[in-house]
């Protein structure tokens, strides 16, 4: 590896072209070389930003062209993650992938065992930890001053499904076959590893009930998720039919309370209350300003050879979460278990 990595975007839309992409032209130590997507109007605009580039109509002519690769950035449906990531890292590529890494744990556990094998980093895009906000709860919560974490709240507002770039299939995610599911499946992992991180460990159960208000599609647009932990709750809601865009989230411990309205948060410490703002740019969704700590975890990851990394055992942890909440909600809310231990992976 140089000490410019050479990379290449597959799937040119609204993340890789609004959100990864800007963020990698402010940056000395990545290069990106080559562009794949199947749609025709989004190669033209990878042009138009990148014109010494080269362009593919499929990732697989890419991979089979490009031969000085270091990396790969995975930015099409979830659909394809897979098969992408598999034939990337069998080529010797290091892959950084959009979440939810992959809609199913097969999948997710294959990607897992082939970054192994062929002693490449597959490292997912959890980039809602890279909020300046989500930094500050971590702070606090390493201070102790809230004490234990004993329950989290997550709840995500939005008044409309994600839209993807006009030009291909702006409602993919409404496509099950495309995305793999719903809100669960677009937007859990941000919520569930978020849980992990503030409750410091991993789930052992869920129960969920998701459901499909607007019926002209086949994947739900809310999510109603209870995940147990050795220390307590953690109660995720996300709605695609909300009256207004924002995140709200508690964090409540043995000696006060964090709450963060988008970019308000309010501090009680032994009854003692703080307010603060710190400007994290939720409005924005590209969240180009997070993409840099990102992608300087995953330069790292490839530096130490950190192939299965915490970041990649997580992204498997969330899809075990999301699968089985769809489980739980088929057979009446029931509470299942989450045998899969992602740290023996
Ligand atoms: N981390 C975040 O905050 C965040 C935000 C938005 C999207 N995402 C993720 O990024 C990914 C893409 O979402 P988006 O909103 O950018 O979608 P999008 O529809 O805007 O972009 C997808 C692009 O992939 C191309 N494409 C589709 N299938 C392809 C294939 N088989 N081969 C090559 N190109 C293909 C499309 O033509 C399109 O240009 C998804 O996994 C999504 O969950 C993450």
């Amino acid at each position: 590896m140089g000490a410019v990595l050479k990379g290449a975007i597959a799937g040119f839309g609204f993340i890789s072209g609004k959100g990864h992409f800007p963020a990698y032209q402010q940056r000395a130590d990545v290069e990106i070389v080559a562009f794949a997507d199947l749609c025709p109007a989004r190669l033209d605009a990878a042009r138009a930003v990148a014109p010494k580039a080269r362009f593919y109509a499929t990732w697989q002519e890419l991979l089979e062209k490009e031969r000085e690769l270091d990396f790969i950035d995975i930015s099409t449906p979830p659909a394809f993650h897979a098969a992408i990531a598999l034939a990337a890292l069998a080529r010797g590529l290091h892959v950084l992938c959009e979440k939810p890494l992959t809609p199913t744990v097969a999948e997710a556990r294959a990607l897992v065992d082939a970054a192994r094998a062929h002693r490449r980093v597959v490292f997912p895009a959890h980039n809602y930890k890279h909020a300046p906000v989500v930094k500050f709860a971590q702070e606090v919560i390493r201070s102790g001053r809230i004490g234990e974490v004993r329950a989290v709240t997550l709840n995500t507002f939005r008044t409309t499904h994600a839209k993807g770039v006009k030009e291909w299939n702006t409602d993919w995610r409404r496509d099950k076959k495309l995305s793999g599911g719903g809100i669960a499946m677009d937007h859990g992992s941000h919520s569930f590893y978020l849980t992990f991180a503030w409750l410091n460990a991993l789930p052992t159960h869920v129960t969920a009930k998701t459901l499909t208000l607007d019926k002209q599609f086949d994947t739900e647009d809310n999510l109603n998720c209870v995940l147990t932990f050795p220390s307590g709750f953690a109660h995720t809601f996300l709605t695609w039919t909300a009256g207004v865009r924002k995140v709200v989230y508690s964090l409540q411990g043995t000696q006060g309370a964090l709450v963060i309205d988008d970019d308000d948060w309010e501090l009680t410490v032994q009854g003692k209350l703080e307010r603060g703002v710190i400007e994290s740019d939720w409005m924005d969704a590209s969240h180009t300003k997070w993409f840099n700590s990102l992608f300087d975890q995953f330069r790292t990851a490839i530096q130490s050879g950190d192939f299965v990394n915490r970041e990649l055992r997580e992204a498997v942890a969330c899809i075990q979460i999301i699968e089985t909440a769809y489980r739980s909600s088929a057979e009446g809310c029931r509470e299942l278990p989450l045998p899969l231990d992602v740290t023996a992976l």
